[in-house]
């Protein structure tokens, strides 16, 4: 039966890469009889700006019933002064903890070609491949009570950061199973001298360790993992967090692999479905411009016909399209370093599927 692929492009930049997604998912329809059915919904600004709401009902029912669903981006200055819960980014996380998906999984993969486009020394990041395993659902982002109060006369703002056991249980299965197909280790990022909910989240993943005798677990507090993904960032493999401490730490492995152009990311439930979002956001700058890197898009692509659509052979197909797109010099402006070509968002994503129908004619051949 055919797959069902919700796409929502969202804001900004959203509908440019979301174009070169869809493109490729297309074919890989036509070209390699993937069947798959593709439908279009509406989050964000651009769901707020035409219904009302970042986040439609239509849209969530929708993405119910999907196997998979494909985000571009949310957010811009125009939605910033809204009330909270009718901004794009409630969209955003109104279907992460409706569809509880709460394991978030960012590679941060530093391709030898894009070494140089590092903002740190190339010897420090060639070769880097480290996954980070965020909590997605839970903590800080979603704790209750919030809001901002009047105290005293002045105004107060508060947040709250839980998390249950069965919560912090349940990302650390994920961490271990990720880790157990890589280099079985470990790295639990926390707070726990100062924050007694995190001092619980070391304590729980220490005992969810035990499950997996062949993998090596480590604690470090968030402060020191931030330097030391600077100072020597391949002495991590997986690397699970909570959800703001993952928000802070993924973006700075971003860095690390030349730009945040090139992370795709992978957000799962515990029955394997997945929403797929390349890890930069809407970049209203450059939005329209056709300077957006499509690159974690087509990568969250691939990431999303691994785990939710049983399709390794197709994910690893494109991930060898990509490398070979960067491997013939083509860089959008994100990782043009000088050298090479560097191409609009169009041209990328159309050299991604002149490169698979390459790969494809070699292996019919
Ligand atoms: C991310 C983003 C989101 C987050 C925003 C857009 C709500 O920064 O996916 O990392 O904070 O989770
Ligand atoms: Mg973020």
């Amino acid at each position: 039966m055919a797959k069902k692929i919700l796409l929502l492009a969202g804001d900004g930049i959203g509908s440019e890469v979301m174009a070169e997604a869809e493109k490729l998912l297309i074919f890989l329809r036509d070209e390699h009889a993937f069947q798959v059915e593709l439908e279009s919904g509406l989050v964000g600004g651009a769901a707020y700006d035409e219904i009302g709401s970042p986040l439609p009902e239509d849209t969530l029912q929708k993405a119910r019933t999907a196997d998979a669903i494909l985000l571009g981006a949310v957010g811009g200055p125009a939605w910033e002064r809204l009330p909270f819960d009718q901004r794009p980014e409630r969209g955003l996380l109104g279907l992460r903890s409706e569809l509880g998906l709460f394991a978030n999984l960012r590679p941060a993969i530093t391709y030898t070609q894009l070494a140089d486009a590092s903002s740190l020394k190339t010897e420090l990041v060639a070769g880097l491949d480290l996954m980070i395993v965020r909590e997605l659902t839970g903590g800080i982002y979603f704790g209750q009570p919030r809001g901002i109060r009047t105290v005293g006369g002045e105004r107060e703002g508060f947040n709250t950061l839980v998390y249950r056991e069965s919560e912090i249980e349940r990302i650390a299965h994920a961490a271990f199973r990720v880790a157990d197909k890589r280099s079985k280790r470990v790295c639990s990022v926390d707070k726990a001298n100062v924050l007694e909910c995190t001092e619980l989240w070391r304590e729980v993943v220490t005992e969810v360790a035990k499950h997996y005798p062949g993998c090596e677990l480590i604690h470090m507090y968030v402060d020191n993992a931030a330097m030391q993904l600077v100072r020597q960032p391949k002495q991590f493999d997986v690397i699970v967090t909570t959800n703001m401490f993952g928000d802070i730490l993924s973006d700075i492995a971003a860095m690390l692999t030349g730009s945040i152009g090139m992370l795709p990311s992978a957000s799962l439930n515990d029955q394997g479905k997945g929403m797929y979002e390349p890890v930069h956001g809407s970049a209203p700058d450059i939005a329209g411009l056709d300077k957006a890197n499509p690159l974690a898009t087509i990568l969250s692509v691939s990431m999303m016909l691994r785990y939710s659509l049983d399709q390794a052979e197709l994910a690893d197909l494109v991930n060898q399209s990509v490398h070979s797109v960067l491997a013939q010099g083509l860089r959008t402006a994100d990782i043009f370093t000088g050298a090479g070509q560097c191409v609009g968002t169009k041209q990328m994503g159309d050299a991604v599927i002149a490169s698979l129908g390459a790969e494809n004619s070699r292996q019919s051949a």
